[in-house]
Formats: structure tokens, C-alpha cells, sequence
């Protein structure tokens, strides 16, 4: 990490505004102004402006209970009724909320009057289910349309959505179940990736086989099935039912209900620093208007004239707030794309973006850095005029890929905007305004307005201009996470409990301030790493490994790597008896795969070192900093704590 800050440092290449781009910019300097002489005020504003309330709002923020918060609390609103029925009664029903592009080759152009009739008739099933307002729903569905409409139809009812990536494991998906205690999951036979059907459905049916023994009472009482794939499925009766028949046969006649500000709306998990995945818990009121609110001021979006592209998974974050909520509720013509950025070739995201005229594109880091290695070539055979402003999310953005992202992707003349932001935040915090800020590469730059954010020691004293520290957030937001799912403790501990004293939350994140006060990221300082725009915790990875039967103890780091940013890299002790019958190559690739089968192939190790030891303290404490060491080809750094420090020279000659 420490040669990247030195590269940053060095950073001096300036990009302001086009005037013409700024003229008719959505978020201008002035929002700055008023949210820092009344900022509850401007938060107030924003919820009246952009969304409606069935039943208006008193008070801006209830903070009495910290870190509790209460946003607009007396207010009440429908979620799904402000991104969909509201644009309808306005007129706009023709207009496309979907232009959905199936890998295959598939298309469907879905307007705001299909999707709203489409989310009122799942509404209808999901209730003919018996799911009302604070059942949780499981949602394990490919990028197609359904997918957008599950999660809306789950808020039109009250119910609380947990959205699980499609690539993740029958084991995770369970441990998600189970912990939502979920009352039904909405899932597809299969979708299109890589150029054929994956199944989903067996992992469905994997997840809620077969519980006896396990203490665990099935929660599930459905599975609602979209047809995709076309592929064979088995079929529980009475458990399972096909989308398309119940939802043609249920009635379009839902009226939406009004429910509390925070009345919850979905729970996503997300790896912390222990081995199991946090449900990150967010409401209504709050969540939509920052949502709505960054969407339009840092994306820019342009209801009536811009179509706009997040390349994200509906199972991230990014994939609720900037494809689902806040493009919906802002009126926003998206595309939504199903497959990967490769197939059937390598220009794939270029022809959509030359097809369907995107004007806005957000995507993630080593997307970016992948095409780089591919070269300007494939881009350059499409016509990517359409492009006015590029986004990047997930990761530290370096400045060789930015620059290369406004050139090749941009025509050299986009604003490009890298905006920082967690599961937790719920939307974006950090981020120019593209028509206001002068961007620099390489940082995220400053706090969008309303948005309270500093750089401070350990102590939380701010650091100051030209300094590096901790990120916090100094004061609540609107769309901040509301706790943990059945864990109150965890919340507190984890995020407050740090700088309890200011009543500071804790990002994670370290983060420096350049002269200007412009705020550069340098990554996480505890131990989640960040792979491909990510989030992976150490332990839930080595808690993977030592379940298999061939491992004695294991310790991974995230090592950087060229293309996505950090790696897995895996150091693991074999049990003797495996070790004689097995090859290193072997055993390695072996725990590659049963790492990719137990979570997801996103963790699977890029690297699996086969070795004796492990470097501990006196107490036995795993130092990962050196292993780190290790796997980045670097010299390993200061061993004297260690219990017996010749166990890095051992390591290091077997790594070799
Ligand atoms: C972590 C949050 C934000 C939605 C997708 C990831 C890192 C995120 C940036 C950025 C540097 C970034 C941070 C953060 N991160 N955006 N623009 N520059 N780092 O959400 O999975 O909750 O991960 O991603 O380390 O803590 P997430």
C-alpha cells in the first residue's frame, strides 16, 4: 500500500467542468451552501422534493437514541408507489424503466406502466402467500426483469427484501435464510452466463433439503419460480410455484399502503471481520431520499433525455440503490444487462452502449482495469458517443485506469466521478458533482452535500490537511444503515463503538487528505478485503478452509493484484496424512475449488500457499501483515514480535 500513496501523491492532473456540461447540470455549487447553514433543513427538502409522503413528516431526525436514528419518523410512504405508480399518474407511464438485454441475446423493453402492473400482480401473490409487512423475503434471481420487480413488490407490501448474489453457494444462501429467517424465496430455474444456463434452482432446493438433524426449524414455506434458463428443475409440490402462473393469474388491482419512514425495507449481508456475514439492515423514508437525491446530483440523471447504465448486481448494494431504488424513484430510463461483460465477446458492454445510446455508465474498478489489459481496440470499434458522464464504485480507482476510463471510454471529455460509499451508508457519501467539482484522478474527493465526513487518528482527533488517518462519518445520514439483523450489539460495536466518544462512525476505511482537503482512499484497515469491487472477510475464507478435511490451520490476506485490485491469497498447514498422499498442486487446487463451492467463486483463492507454519505472536495472533508481505513479492517487514521469528524465512523459501 505504501508505494500507492506515494503514486498518489504525486497526482496533479486537473479536470474542470465542461460549461456546457455544468449549465445543465442537476447538482450546482449552491446545494452546498444551504445544506451547511441548515443541514436537517436540507435533508427535509430533499425527502419533500423528491419523494411522496402519504403522510407528511414533522421532524427531520429523531438522534436522542444514538446510534439509533429515526429519519422523517412520523412521516409515511410506499416505497414501490414513488418508483412506480407515481411516474404512471404523472403521464409518463410509456416511458422505458427497463431496457433489459438478455445475454443470449434476449430483449425486453419494460415501461413504467408494465413494471408498475407487473409489481401490483406479484404484490397480489406474494400476499396470496401470506407474506405481509415484516416477513422476510429471499430473492435469488439473475439480472432480468423480475429481479427488479421482486425487490419493489416485497416494499410494496411492507415485507423486507434479503437479496442473495446469484453466484453465491447453496451454503450461503442458507446461512442467509436462516438468519433473515425468510418465509419465502423468489428464484429463477437459471440464468444466462458465460454463454450458457446456470441453474439457481437446485441451489434453492440444495438450501432447503434435508434439515434434520441440523436443529434448524424451515423457516420457507414457498419458492417462487421465474422461468429463464428453460432448464429441467425439480419441483416440490405445494412448496413451489411458477412465476408465470401465478402472477398471470393474479389480479393487477393493488392499492399501495402507506407504512412508517422506518418501517424496514431490506436487509443485506455483507462480510465483517468475523467469519459471519453481517445483515445490514436499512428502512424506508431515509434510504429512497438519498438514494433518489445522489442519483440525481451525482450521476446527473436526466429523467426524460439520458439513459443510464450501473453495471452492478442487483445481489450488491450498488444494485439496490443506483439500479433499483433510486433510478426508479427519480423516473429513470436503465439498462439492466444479464450476463457477463465478455460473452459472446469481448466488445459486449460497448455494443449495448452504442445500442441502447447509454449516457450514463457506472461501473467498478477492475472492470476497467480488465478492459485496459484488452486493449483500446475493442472499445474503439463502437460508437461510445452517446457518453456524457462515467462513474466508478467499489474500490480505489488509481489514476493510470482513470485516466484511461476518460479517454478511451469517454472521448477524453466525460466528467468522471468516483464515488465512495458502503453497504452501510447505504448511498453515496463521497464524490465530486460532476458539474461543479474539479476532479482529480485517483481521489474521491469531497463529501456530498449534507454529508458530514472526516479524516482522524486513532484518538479521532482530525488529522488535518496533508495528513492520512481513519475515515469517519461525523454526524447521521439518511440513508445510514438502522443495525445489524438480530444482532443490536454487533451494530454498536462495531461501527460506534470505536470513536463512542465523538459519536463518530467508523467506516473502516483509511483515507488521507490532500492540501485542499480533498479525501484520497487507501483502502481497509481491518481485516475485509476487497476483490473485484468485493467485500470478503479473512476469516469467513478461512473458516472455509479449515471445514475441509485436509487442513489443519489456515490465514489469508488479500494481496494486491493488477486487475482486481486485491487477490485472495491462501497460506495453509496440511494435515500430515494428506500431505504424503497428495500433491502440493493437487491439494491447492483442490481447496481453490471447495473454497469457490462452500461461499462463492468470488472467493475462491487466487493463490493457495501449501506451507508448515504460520507466523504468530507470543499470543498467538495470526500476522497477516507479514504474509501480506509474502504474497506481494515484497521483503517481509519487521518479524520481532513474532514467537519464533524464524518462521518467516521458512515460508518465504517454501512460497519461493
Ligand atoms: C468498501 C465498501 C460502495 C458500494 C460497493 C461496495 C470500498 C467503495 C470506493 C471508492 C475507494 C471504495 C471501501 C468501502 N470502496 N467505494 N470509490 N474508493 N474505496 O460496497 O461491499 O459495502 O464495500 O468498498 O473500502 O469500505 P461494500
Amino acid at each position: 500500500m505504501s508505494s500507492n500513496i506515494d503514486h498518489l501523491l504525486t497526482e496533479t492532473r486537473r479536470f474542470a467542468p465542461e460549461p456546457a456540461f455544468a449549465a445543465d447540470a442537476v447538482g450546482t455549487a449552491d446545494l452546498y451552501a444551504r445544506a451547511a447553514e441548515d443541514r436537517l433543513g436540507f435533508w427535509g427538502d430533499q425527502a419533500r422534493e423528491l419523494l411522496h409522503w402519504h403522510t407528511p413528516f414533522t421532524e427531520v431526525l429523531d438522534w436522542s437514541n444514538p446510534p439509533f436514528a429515526s429519519w422523517y419518523g412520523d412521516g409515511e410512504l410506499n416505497v414501490a408507489y414513488n418508483c412506480l405508480d407515481r411516474h404512471v399518474e404523472a403521464g409518463d407511464g410509456d416511458r422505458v424503466a427497463l431496457l433489459w438485454e438478455g445475454e443470449n441475446g434476449d430483449e425486453r423493453r419494460v415501461t413504467y406502466a408494465e413494471l408498475t402492473d407487473e409489481v401490483k400482480r406479484v404484490a397480489t401473490v406474494l400476499e396470496g402467500l401470506g407474506i405481509g409487512a415484516g416477513d422476510r423475503v429471499a430473492i435469488y434471481l439473475p439480472m432480468i426483469p423480475e429481479a427488479v420487480a421482486s425487490m419493489l413488490a416485497v416494499a410494496r407490501i411492507g415485507a423486507i427484501h434479503s437479496v442473495v448474489f446469484g453466484g453465491f453457494s447453496a451454503d450461503s444462501l442458507r446461512a442467509r435464510i436462516d438468519d433473515a429467517g425468510a418465509k419465502l424465496v423468489i428464484t429463477a430455474d437459471g440464468g444466462y452466463r458465460k454463454g450458457k444456463v446456470s441453474a439457481l434452482k437446485p441451489a434453492v432446493d440444495q438450501a432447503l433439503a434435508d434439515r434434520n438433524g441440523s436443529g434448524v426449524q424451515e423457516s420457507v414455506e414457498h419458492v417462487l419460480v421465474v422461468r429463464r434458463g428453460g432448464n429441467e428443475v425439480e419441483w416440490t409440490e405445494g412448496r413451489d410455484l411458477w412465476w408465470h402462473e401465478a402472477v398471470a393469474a393474479a389480479s393487477a388491482d393493488h392499492e399501495a399502503q402507506p407504512f412508517p419512514s422506518e418501517n424496514p425495507l431490506f436487509i443485506l449481508y455483507t462480510s465483517g471481520t468475523t467469519g459471519k456475514p453481517k445483515g445490514i439492515l436499512h428502512t424506508s423514508g431515509g434510504y429512497l431520499t438519498q438514494a433518489a437525491f445522489t442519483n440525481r446530483v451525482v450521476h446527473d440523471v436526466h429523467p426524460e433525455t439520458d439513459v443510464y447504465w450501473c453495471t452492478a448486481d442487483i445481489g450488491w448494494v450498488t444494485g439496490h440503490t443506483y439500479v433499483t431504488y433510486g433510478p426508479l424513484a427519480n423516473g429513470a430510463t436503465q439498462v439492466l444487462y444479464e450476463g457477463t461483460p465478455d460473452t459472446p465477446h469481448p466488445g459486449r458492454w460497448w455494443e449495448i452502449i452504442q445500442k441502447y445510446g447509454v449516457s450514463i455508465f457506472y461501473t467498478a474498478p477492475t472492470a476497467i482495469r480488465s478492459f485496459m489489459k484488452i486493449g483500446r481496440d475493442v472499445p474503439g470499434g463502437f460508437d461510445l458517443s452517446s457518453l456524457r458522464l462515467l462513474g466508478s464504485v467499489g474500490e480505489p480507482i488509481n489514476p493510470e485506469a482513470w485516466m484511461w476510463y476518460r479517454g478511451v471510454i469517454g472521448h477524453d471529455s466525460t466528467p468522471i466521478i468516483d464515488t465512495w460509499w458502503q453497504t452501510e451508508t447505504g448511498a453515496i457519501m463521497i464524490s465530486a458533482l460532476p458539474g461543479v467539482t474539479e476532479t482529480k484522478p485517483g481521489s474521491a474527493q469531497v463529501p456530498i452535500p449534507g454529508i458530514s465526513i472526516d479524516v482522524v487518528d486513532d484518538a479521532g482527533e482530525p488529522v488535518g490537511e496533508g495528513n492520512g488517518g481513519l475515515l469517519v462519518v461525523t454526524e447521521p445520514w439518511p440513508s445510514m444503515l438502522r443495525g445489524i439483523w438480530g444482532d443490536p450489539e454487533r451494530y454498536v460495536e462495531t461501527y460506534w463503538e470505536k470513536f463512542a466518544a465523538q459519536g463518530y462512525y467508523f467506516a473502516g476505511d483509511g483515507a488521507r487528505l490532500d492540501d485542499d482537503g480533498d479525501v484520497w482512499l487507501l483502502g481497509r484497515v481491518d481485516d475485509v478485503m476487497n476483490v473485484s469491487g468485493h467485500r470478503l472477510s479473512t476469516a469467513e475464507i478461512e473458516s472455509a478452509l479449515v471445514a475441509h478435511e485436509a487442513t489443519a490451520e489456515a490465514a489469508v490476506v488479500g494481496a494486491s493484484d493488477e486487475t482486481t485490485g486485491q487477490a485472495v491469497a491462501a497460506f495453509v498447514i496440511i494435515k500430515q496424512s494428506y500431505l504424503k498422499a497428495h500433491s502440493p498442486e493437487g491439494l491447492a487446487q483442490t481447496l481453490r475449488q471447495w473454497v469457490g463451492e462452500q461461499i462463492g467463486p468470488i472467493a475462491r483463492p487466487r493463490d493457495v500457499y501449501i506451507v508448515e507454519e504460520l507466523p504468530k505472536t507470543r499470543s498467538g495472533k495470526i500476522m497477516r501483515r507479514l504474509l501480506r508481505d509474502v504474497a506481494e513479492g515484497r521483503e517481509v517487514g519487521d518479524t520481532t514480535t513474532l514467537a519464533d521469528t524464524a518462521v518467516m524465512s521458512v515460508i518465504s523459501a517454501q512460497v519461493r
